[in-house]
């Protein structure tokens, strides 16, 4: 349900606006061509789940220039992102779907936030940690302070659940600790929202090296399957990925890490338990079991190439749902912050 059929007194915040549906946030940043790993564990959940909530979906530009990268690959980073979001079939007639620089807010929260946070939580940080041995020459202000923006996207929509990998575990975690600190402070002003971590294809892992996560940035090309990889070279990246020197489609992530993991991609793409794959594949070579993997995996991803090819054409579509969802986005998120403002002590806005 969307403004126009909400109510629209400006006194009036997020939750009493949307008649207690609930709230779902999640965002992806946008560092670079998204992964099937992204697809699987990340997107196809929202896809999922996406209609049970009043849900926001954010390309989440400001935390990818926590490192230095090129503006012009960004910026087309970015509306890759949001295309991709909507071929995977997020609806935009449902959802929100925006990118974050388009809404002030965010930033302007997450300044209030940072004044309640402490270093020391943010120093605790595993992520930063990592990030900061990542980039020595660049351990920025806002490498540090990433997770409180990331609090500030969460809180201003009153998102009640938060579907995230486990990485981002620590994360929710402080978005909640800052919920719960400003509400005693001042009053209740914050839903404190629930993580929802999602399970599967939660380890989806390099192709050339299975003890590794599968990541947008890893050096070898064959390790990374994109969402946006065409058919051959899907099936190519499939046939070379690493396995072992056992000859059995068997699942055990310890021993047979590679097979594993194919065998947890092809059960998602289609929809087999594991079980049931050992028993189809009983006897036959890793070749033929990978070339499976790899022309289920193109099955699954054709639709959405087929949505994206139409939408990123269409530059008219695009840019009408990135103005008409920034407005929405917008009309939400200065709700929360003109209360958060009232009730830091800012003077009111003379309206
Ligand atoms: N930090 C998240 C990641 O790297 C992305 C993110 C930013 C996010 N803001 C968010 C995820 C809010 C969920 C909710 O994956």
């Amino acid at each position: 349900m969307w403004p126009g059929t909400v109510h629209r007194s400006f006194e009036c915040g997020v939750r009493e606006m949307i008649n207690d549906q609930k709230v779902m946030f999640s965002a992806m940043q946008a560092t670079g061509d998204l992964t099937l790993g992204n697809y699987i564990g990340a997107l196809a959940n929202w896809v999922k789940t996406a209609d049970d909530y009043m849900s926001f979906f954010s390309v989440v530009d400001q935390h990818s220039i926590t490192v230095r990268r090129k503006v012009s690959d960004l910026r087309q980073n970015c509306r890759k992102s949001l295309a991709i979001y909507l071929a995977a079939g997020l609806d935009p007639e449902k959802h929100c779907i925006y990118y974050q620089s388009h809404v002030p807010a965010h930033a302007q929260l997450a300044w209030i936030l940072s004044c309640h946070t402490y270093i020391g939580e943010l120093n605790r940080m595993t992520q930063f940690k990592d990030k900061a041995a990542k980039n020595e020459s660049n351990i920025n202000a806002g490498l540090l302070t990433y997770p409180v923006l990331m609090a500030a996207d969460i809180l201003l929509y009153q998102a009640d659940v938060v579907p995230v990998g486990v990485d981002q575990k620590q994360h929710l975690e402080l978005t909640r600790t800052l919920a719960q600190r400003m509400n005693n402070l001042y009053g209740d002003i914050f839903t404190v929202p629930e993580p929802y971590i999602t399970k599967v294809g939660q380890r989806i892992m390099s192709l050339q090296e299975p003890g590794r996560k599968m990541s947008k940035s890893d050096e070898n090309p064959n390790a990374t399957v994109f969402i946006l990889d065409d058919k051959d070279t899907i099936l190519r990246k499939f046939k070379r990925a690493v396995t072992d020197s056992d000859r059995t489609v068997r699942f055990d992530r310890e021993n047979k890490p590679g097979i594993s993991n194919l065998m947890e991609i092809y059960s998602v793409a289609t929809g087999q338990e594991l079980s049931e794959i050992e028993a189809a594949f009983d006897g036959l070579g890793y070749g033929e079991f990978k070339l499976a993997v790899g022309e289920a995996v193109v099955k699954m991803l054709a639709p959405l190439h087929e949505r994206y090819e139409a939408i990123i054409q269409d530059k008219t579509y695009l840019d009408n749902i990135i103005k008409s969802h920034a407005e929405k986005a917008n009309y939400f998120a200065v709700r929360t912050l003109w209360k958060v403002e009232k009730k830091v002590g800012f003077p009111v806005h003379i309206r």
